[in-house]
C-alpha cells in the first residue's frame, strides 16, 4: 500500500556546518568553541577533529549536485559564526559570507528552497572568553550577526532558524560538559537557556521589523519519555525530563512562561530574568522546527543530577537500540507532536531532523545497503502521515544527515549519512537509504 502525502508536502535534508565543512582555518574563519573543545584531551571519541570532515567547504557544489539527483525540495543547514565573523562581532569576513552567498544561489538555481539555521553550536571563542552564553551581552551579539545573514540573504532564504537545539547547547555544554564549550554548573546552564530564548524572540522580533522575506524559526529537540515503572517517584521524575526538555522551551516560547513546578525545583539555578524578557522570548514564530530521534525511560535515581533522574533507551518491541545507544520508538514522535497540537495551538510545523546511526558495512565498491536506516526512516514517516490524517500541522521533513558527518563528542564512528564519506578520499557514495528517499520524493510517499 501507498501512503501519499499532501500536495506541498516537502522532502528535504539536513547538515551543520560545524559537521560537515571542514576548512576549520582557511580564508579567514575565526576559532570557535568547537575548535578549540575538540583539541582538548578526551573531550571526542578517538581524537577525532571536526578540522577536514567531509570537507562540503571545497566540495559544495558537488554537494548541491548530490541534492539534485536526490530531488531534495530543500535543504537545511546551518552558517558558521566565526566564518562570517571571524571574532564574533565586528568586522564581517567577506570571504565566509560570499561562501553561504554562493551555496543558497547554487540551491535556488538547483530549485532547492533553502533551510538556513543561524546557529548549531559553534559559538565564538572570542565571545566565549568574554562569558559566553551566561552572559546577557551575548543576546546583542547574536543579534548582530543574525542582522549581516538577514541583510545578505535576506531577499533568498524562504526558511531561518535561530537556533538549533538549545537544550543541548544548554545542558550539554553547560552542565553535563559533554559538548563545547565543556561547563559543569548548572546556573550557567539556566542562564544560557534564558539568553538563547531572548536573543531568538530579538531576532524574530528585528526579522520582522525589518520586514525580510521568508519565515523564521526556532528548532527543538523534543524526545519522547516514558517513567521506567508506574511507581509515582518514576513518574514523577519522568515528568522533570519532560519539562526540562520540552516544557523549558515550548512555554515561553508559546505561552511566555517558565514552567513553574521545574523552577521550584531548580531553586537558586533559576536564570535571572528582566521586565519584558517574557514578552520578547513569546514573539510569535512562522513555524517550529523539531528535532526527534529517540524515546527514553525514565527513573527516580537519588544520584541522578538535579533533576533526580537516570535515563535508559526505551524501544518499541522488536527495534533493539541504535548505534548511539538510542532507543527506537516511532510512536514517541506521535506524542510529541500530539503534544504540540493539543497544548500549544497545532504550530505550522517541520520535521528539521530525524535518523539514525547504525553500523554501516560497505562492499568493496564503498556501498552500504542500509536497511536498518530505511526501516528506520519509513516508520517515522509512517507516524508523520498518520499525524497528518489527525490534524497535525505539519508541512515537511528533513532527514538527518545527507552526508556521514563529525558526531560531536562521538566523532566519526557514527554514521547517520544516507550518503557514505570515505573520509580518506572524501568520495561520495549514496546508501541503499538514499535510492530509497529518493523514491519516496518523487512518488512524495512511501511503500507500507
Ligand atoms: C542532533 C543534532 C545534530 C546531530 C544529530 C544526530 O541532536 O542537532 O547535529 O548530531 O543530533
Amino acid at each position: 500500500m501507498e501512503l501519499k502525502f499532501p500536495e506541498g508536502f516537502i522532502w528535504g535534508a539536513a547538515t551543520s556546518a560545524y559537521q560537515i565543512e571542514g576548512a576549520w582555518n582557511e580564508d579567514g574563519k575565526g576559532i570557535n568553541v568547537w575548535d578549540r573543545f575538540v583539541r582538548q584531551p578526551y573531550r571526542v571519541l578517538n581524537g577525532d577533529t571536526g578540522d577536514v570532515s567531509s570537507d562540503h567547504y571545497h566540495r559544495m557544489q558537488e554537494d548541491v549536485a548530490l541534492m539534485k539527483w536526490l530531488g531534495l525540495n530543500t535543504y537545511h543547514f546551518s552558517t558558521s559564526w566565526t566564518r562570517i565573523l571571524p571574532e564574533g562581532r565586528g568586522q564581517v569576513n567577506e570571504k565566509g559570507l560570499d561562501f553561504y552567498e554562493r551555496l543558497v544561489d547554487e540551491l535556488l538555481k538547483t530549485n532547492i528552497t533553502p533551510f538556513l539555521t543561524l546557529h548549531h553550536w559553534d559559538y565564538p571563542q572570542t565571545l566565549q572568553k568574554a562569558g559566553g552564553w551566561p552572559n546577557r551581552d551575548s543576546v546583542k551579539w547574536f543579534v548582530d550577526y543574525a542582522r549581516v545573514l538577514f541583510d545578505r540573504l535576506g531577499d533568498r532564504v524562504a526558511y531561518w532558524g535561530t537556533f538549533n537545539e538549545p537544550w543541548v547547547i544548554a545542558f550539554l555544554g553547560y552542565a553535563q560538559g559533554i559538548m563545547a564549550p565543556g561547563i559543569c554548573d548548572y546556573s550557567q546552564a539556566y542562564q544560557t537557556v534564558h539568553h538563547l530564548l531572548l536573543a531568538h524572540g530579538k531576532t524574530v522580533e528585528m526579522f520582522k521589523q525589518g520586514g525580510y522575506n521568508g519565515n523564521i524559526s526556532i528548532i527543538l529537540n523534543l524526545e519522547h519519555f516514558v517513567p521506567h515503572t508506574e511507581s509515582k517517584a518514576n513518574q514523577d521524575a519522568c515528568d522533570r525530563a519532560y519539562q526540562e526538555n520540552s516544557d523549558l522551551f515550548l512555554d515561553p516560547i508559546f505561552r511566555g512562561i517558565y514552567p513553574k513546578a521545574l523552577f521550584s525545583w531548580i531553586g537558586v539555578h533559576a536564570p535571572k530574568i528582566h521586565e519584558g524578557d517574557m514578552e520578547i522570548i513569546s514573539q510569535p514564530i512562522d513555524f517550529l522546527g523539531v528535532n526527534h530521534y529517540r524515546t527514553e525511560s525514565i527513573s527516580y535515581a537519588m544520584d541522578g543530577g538535579l533533576l533526580k533522574f537516570k535515563s535508559r533507551p526505551h524501544s518499541s518491541p522488536g527495534w533493539g537500540v541504535t548505534e548511539m545507544g538510542w532507543g527506537v520508538d516511532p510512536d514517541g514522535l506521535a506524542f510529541v507532536l500530539r503534544n504540540l497540537k493539543e497544548n500549544y495551538g497545532n504550530p505550522r510545523m517541520y520535521i528539521s531532523e530525524n535518523g539514525c546511526a547504525f553500523r554501516d558495512i560497505p562492499d568493496g565498491d564503498g556501498f552500504v545497503n542500509d536497511q536498518g536506516r530505511i526501516n528506520y526512516l519509513r516508520a517515522h514517516i509512517q507516524v508523520i502521515y498518520k499525524m497528518i490524517q489527525e490534524g497535525v500541522n505539519l508541512d515537511g521533513y528533513y532527514v538527518w544527515s545527507l552526508l556521514d558527518n563529525f558526531e560531536w563528542s562521538s566523532g566519526y564512528v557514527p554514521r547517520f549519512g544516507i550518503v557514505r564519506v570515505d573520509y580518506e578520499t572524501k568520495k561520495r557514495i549514496p546508501k541503499q537509504s538514499a535510492h530509497w528517499y529518493r523514491e519516496v520524493i518523487s512518488s512524495n510517499g512511501i511503500g507500507v
